[in-house]
Parts: structure tokens; C-alpha cells; sequence
């Protein structure tokens, strides 16, 4: 939203230009904003697509929408427990990686390689950071949005053409007329920019997608206080020689007075076993690398990259039935004993190799695994003490329960 008043600024200033000519032009505003012929508000673009995001017959198969994959009752991710759902013509075509959830992305920056926080140490490079999808690829949602209408695994149109051609045949024509003047469907290009406009804004209501009413929101307000579980499973979270979580998905108000998103963005190697229920890894040579490929192709030669992903928010975290980007674990136990048992005993998450040893990092090929993060709560030796005991990722678990919005009452 940001943007487009940024674009609408840069618009009205030009039109207002008067000599001598000003010291600087403003920056012409990317040509995914440029000015529509009939240029609707935030309401309109918002209910428009609203209705999109809904609507199945903008996809190829007829049966699948937005919705299908980013249910709203379950946070913007899949109500059910497949790993990676279904989609394209045949409306049977199995995807690559988890469904995310939709919600608080408002803040998500631009992937960037070297990046600075602006609070706190601005001097510290954190690394590669940001961006949408699992590896960052996506520069905005806008540019997101274009991805799940053509991909061959989701809604299956074969280009804007198509989705724009579904647009002018379906419900939602009267609807797009209204908002973008009753000509826009002669302007193919105009209409498609104008499709993703709205389901950039509608993605970008606070109501919908930010509303920041989980009880962890009350607690910060002060508005009601944690139980003694939760509380522990806060002070667990945050402590450095025990969780350690806080240090990737930030959960304290930040120095500016914003809320935590329970993420710093960082794309991390957490080396999550291999996932055999995914049809992609029948073949034994594939792998989902995330940052240095296959999906994104601009970083392959950066080996170093290799099996790093978007640290997710851990908000409405108890909604989801399937977590990380392979959908491995569905259990909140199940991860957390993932990170406290995988150096400690690897055997438990990773298959053994003919010669009985176990084969760690089996999701990568060998040669990577310096690429794994070891910070607490990973490290220590096979055999050694996990960082967390069964009790503590009780406590945990129900600390993160705190953090699914709607929470209504002390
Ligand atoms: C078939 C299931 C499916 C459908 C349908 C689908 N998505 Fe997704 N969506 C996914 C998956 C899987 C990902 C993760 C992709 C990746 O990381 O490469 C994703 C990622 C996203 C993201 C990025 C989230 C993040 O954390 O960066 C956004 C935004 C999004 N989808 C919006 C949409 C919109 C808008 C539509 C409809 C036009 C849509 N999706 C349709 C499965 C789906
Ligand atoms: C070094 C950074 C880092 C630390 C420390 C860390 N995480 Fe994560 N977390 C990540 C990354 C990166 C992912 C995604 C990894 C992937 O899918 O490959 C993730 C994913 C998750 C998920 C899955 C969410 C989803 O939507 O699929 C949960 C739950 C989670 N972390 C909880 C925790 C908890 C609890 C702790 C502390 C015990 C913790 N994390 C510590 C970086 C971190």
C-alpha cells in the first residue's frame, strides 16, 4: 500500500511541477505502479480482491483458488494436513514445498544479500534476508501474486492472457468493470496489472492479515498476563543458552515501538530431514536447495547458499498441521525436538547409509554441510544433553499457543 501512495505521491508531484525545474525529479514509480486509466482507492482494489483471492474459476482446473491453499480460517495457510497440496489443470498435480501462511508479511523487506537492520546495530551484515517464498525470490507481493495464477502446480494458467481472459468470462467481470472503467478488458496488460494490484491490497489489510489481537498481544499491551506455563515457555524462547529461538524469530517490541513478527527474515540452513511423501524426491537427485536453487536461479553458483530458507514467522504457528518448507514435521513437539535432537541424536531424524551410520543433512548433497547452522539450540555431541527437556518443550509449545490471533478475554 506503501508503494502505490508512493507512486500516487510521485504522480501528483509531476503533475504539479512548475519552472524552473526542481533540483531532482522524483524516481518515475515502477511500471507495476504506474498510473491505471481509471485509477480505483484502497477500498475498491480491496474488495475486488478480496473476491479474487476466492474465486475459483480464475484458475485452470476451475476448483481452485487462493483460498484453497490460504484458508483464512486457518491463518492464510492449508486447513488440511498434506504437506504440499495440490493444484493445476488437473487439480491433482502435487507441489514442491508447504503452503505458507499469508499473514504478517506487511514488513517482509526486499531480499537483499548483505543486509542492515535499521534498529538496533545497523553495522552488522546479517546476510541474505527478506524477499517473499520459501527462498526469497519474490520481490513483493504484488510481483508474488503473478507466480501462484501461472504456475503449472497451482492455478495453471498459461499466461496473463489466460487469467485475464478468465476475469472477463467470470463472476467477478462486472466487479473488475467497476473498478477499473468499463473498457479495462481492451487493455489486457492494464487489466492484469490491475488483478494484481488488488490482490496486493487486499493482502495487505490490517484487519485480515495483521491484526495483532493474539493474547501474546494482550501481554504485551499489558492488557492481561501469561500463566506460568506460558510465561516459562517465554523466558525458554528468549534465553540464549536454552531456546535460543528469539535470535532468529524476534519476539520482543522493537526499539521503534513495532510489534515483534517472529522473524528476523534471515534465509537459514536448519538442515530439516528429507521428505518422502514428496513426489519431487522420488528422484534421488533432486533437491530443494531454496536460495541457490532450483526454483530460484540467480544465486546457483553460490554454493555457500545452499539449503538456506526464510526463517517464517511463528505467528498463528498452532494453526498450521505441517511445518517447514518440506512440510516434514506435523507436530509443535515434533519440531521442537527436531532442534534439540538433531546434533544430540541425529539417529532419531535421519535415515542410516548402507554402512549403518547415520546420514545427517539427508535433504542436501554431500559437500554442504557446512552450510548447517549450529547456533543453540543446535550443537552438542551424539549422545550429549539437549538443550530442552520434554517439560521445557511442553512450556514452549504452550507459548507459542499464545500467539494465534483472536484471543478475546484475560
Ligand atoms: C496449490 C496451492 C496454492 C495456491 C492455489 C496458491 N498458493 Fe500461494 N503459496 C503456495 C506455496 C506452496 C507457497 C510457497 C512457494 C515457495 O516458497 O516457493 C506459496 C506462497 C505464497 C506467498 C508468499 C508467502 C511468503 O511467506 O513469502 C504469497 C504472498 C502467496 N502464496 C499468495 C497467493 C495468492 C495471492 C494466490 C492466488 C492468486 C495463491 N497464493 C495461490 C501455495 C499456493
Ligand atoms: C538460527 C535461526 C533459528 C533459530 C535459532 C530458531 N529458528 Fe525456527 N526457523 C528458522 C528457519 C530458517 C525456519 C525454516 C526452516 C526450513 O523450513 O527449512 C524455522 C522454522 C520454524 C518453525 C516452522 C514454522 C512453519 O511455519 O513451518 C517453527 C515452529 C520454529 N521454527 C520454531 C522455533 C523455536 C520454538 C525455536 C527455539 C527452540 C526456533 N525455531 C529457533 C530459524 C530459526
Amino acid at each position: 500500500m506503501k508503494r502505490i501512495y508512493v507512486a500516487l505521491a510521485a504522480a501528483l508531484l509531476a503533475a504539479c511541477q512548475k519552472s524552473p525545474a526542481p533540483p531532482a525529479p522524483p524516481a518515475a514509480p515502477p511500471a507495476a505502479y504506474a498510473p491505471m486509466p481509471h485509477q480505483p482507492g484502497v477500498a475498491v482494489l480491496t474488495a475486488l480482491g478480496r473476491a479474487m483471492f476466492s474465486e475459483p474459476s480464475l484458475s485452470a482446473s476451475g476448483r481452485q483458488s487462493c483460498a484453497s491453499c490460504h484458508n483464512p480460517d486457518n491463518a492464510y495457510g492449508p486447513a488440511n494436513r498434506l504437506a504440499v497440496q495440490l493444484g493445476g489443470s488437473d487439480s491433482a498435480t502435487p507441489g514442491t514445498r508447504a503452503a505458507p501462511s499469508l499473514k504478517y508479511l506487511q514488513t517482509v523487506p526486499p531480499f537483499s544479500e548483505h543486509y542492515h537492520d535499521d534498529d538496533g546495530d545497523d553495522s552488522a551484515d546479517a546476510g541474505p534476508t527478506g524477499g517473499y517464498d520459501w527462498d526469497g525470490r519474490a520481490r513483493s507481493a504484488h510481483e508474488q501474486a503473478r507466480g501462484p495464477l501461472l504456475s503449472p502446480r497451482e492455478m495453471g494458467n498459461r499466461d496473463d492472457a489466460a487469467v485475464v481472459a478468465r476475469l472477463r468470462a467470470g463472476p467477478l467481470a462486472p466487479q473488475f468493470r467497476q473498478a477499473f472503467g468499463d473498457d479495462i478488458f481492451d487493455h489486457p496488460q492494464a487489466a492484469m496489472r490491475g488483478a494484481l494490484m488488488a490482490l496486493e491490497v487486499f493482502q495487505q489489510s490490517p484487519a485480515d492479515f495483521y491484526p495483532y489481537t493474539s493474547k501474546y498481544d494482550a501481554f504485551l499491551r499489558k492488557q492481561t498476563v501469561l500463566t506460568p506455563r506460558e510465561a516459562r515457555g517465554l523466558a525458554l524462547f528468549n534465553d540464549e543458552a536454552k531456546g535460543n529461538c528469539a535470535s532468529c524469530h524476534i519476539s520482543k517490541i522493537a526499539p521503534g515501538g513495532a510489534f515483534p513478527q517472529f522473524t528476523d527474515y534471515g534465509l537459514i540452513n536448519l538442515g530439516v530431514p528429507r521428505n518422502g511423501k514428496l513426489a519431487v524426491n522420488a528422484d534421488p537427485n533432486y533437491f530443494d536447495l531454496g536460495l541457490c536453487g532450483p526454483d530460484r536461479t540467480d544465486l546457483s553458483g553460490h554454493r555457500e547458499y545452499c539449503g538456506r530458507f526464510r526463517t517464517p514467522s511463528l505467528r498463528n504457528v498452532a494453526l498450521r498441521r505441517v511445518y517447514f518448507h518440506n512440510g516434514s514435521f506435523d507436530s509443535l513437539e515434533q519440531v521442537l525436538r527436531f532442534y534439540v535432537q538433531r546434533d544430540t541424536a541425529p539417529q532419531k531424524w535421519y535415515p542410516r547409509k548402507s554402512d549403518g551410520s547415520v546420514h545427517k543433512f539427508d535433504d542436501q548433497p554431500p559437500g554442504l554441510d557446512a552450510n548447517v547452522n549450529m547456533e543453540a539450540p543446535f550443537g552438542g555431541r551424539p549422545g550429549g544433553k539437549a538443550a530442552l527437556n520434554d517439560r521445557e518443550i511442553a512450556d514452549i509449545v504452550a507459548f507459542l499457543h499464545t500467539l494465534t490471533d483472536g484471543y478475546s478475554g484475560g
